[in-house]
């Protein structure tokens, strides 16, 4: 059986493409995200069959923030889906009701602090109030904890930080932003190693481009697994 700390991203154009991908990882991977992109275009079937026919662990990514209610009624219809992780925004009326909606299943709730593409500048631009953007997502991940959440995601760096919360014990922390050495860095600005990003506190890194757009899917992959060996 594969580590399952490594979780690839199956940022494929559609469904079909994501079970080749699948395919072509076989026993390498076993947890797969599913995010927004892919869920237009067949995702929750994916998920399904990567689930019930492949084995695999499913994080679906869909990021959901609404009032209360209807998050819990959408989270509860998505827990009859024997998923692993989904995550939700990270407002503590959002993840309690996701805790609600997923009572009696195995689904874990992931809080987004702060998204990792948001500056100050944008916060400014959101009304969001003052200070460093490390420290609101401090703040946020402890409000998140405190709400129910089972973990939270958060940037390399961010997760040190977040570990360093008492709030954080037994918590989860999963990590993007993730790229083996030398690998193209693509949009994502504040990267650290698989290694690294476990040394720092993640639990579970999240990785997509060096793996699906390799020459060789299976092989970054393993790369990757190889180096996780040694944390
Ligand atoms: O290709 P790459 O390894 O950059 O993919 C990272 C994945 O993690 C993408 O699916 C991206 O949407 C997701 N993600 C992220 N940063 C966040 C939250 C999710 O990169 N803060």
């Amino acid at each position: 059986m594969s580590d399952e700390r490594l979780i690839v991203a199956l940022d494929v154009p559609n469904a079909l493409a994501g079970l080749n991908l699948a395919e072509k990882l076989g026993d390498t991977v076993s947890f797969y995200k599913i995010g927004l992109g892919m869920l237009t275009g067949g995702g929750l079937a994916l998920a399904n069959e990567l689930k019930q026919d492949h084995g695999k662990r499913i994080f679906l990514d869909m990021k959901l923030f609404d009032i209360g209610a209807t998050v819990e009624n959408a989270v509860r219809g998505l827990a009859q889906f024997d998923l692993d992780f989904l995550t939700v925004h990270g407002d503590p009326h959002v993840v309690r009701a996701a805790k609600q909606g997923a009572a009696g299943s195995d689904l874990k709730i992931l809080a987004v602090t702060i998204l990792t593409s948001l500056d100050r500048q944008d916060l400014d631009a959101s009304l969001i109030k003052p200070g460093q953007v490390s420290d609101l997502v401090q703040e946020r991940a402890g409000l998140a904890f405190d709400a129910g959440a089972d973990g939270v995601i958060a940037s390399p760096q961010e997760a040190s930080l977040i570990r360093g919360l008492s709030e954080s014990d037994g918590k989860l922390i999963v990590t993007p932003g993730v790229r083996p050495a030398g690998a193209a860095l693509g949009d994502q600005k504040r990267v650290a190693t698989p290694q690294k990003a476990i040394a720092d506190g993640a639990d579970f890194i999240v990785v997509g481009r060096p793996i699906w757009q390799a020459e060789n899917p299976k092989a970054a992959a393993q790369a990757i697994q190889d180096e996780l060996k040694s944390v």
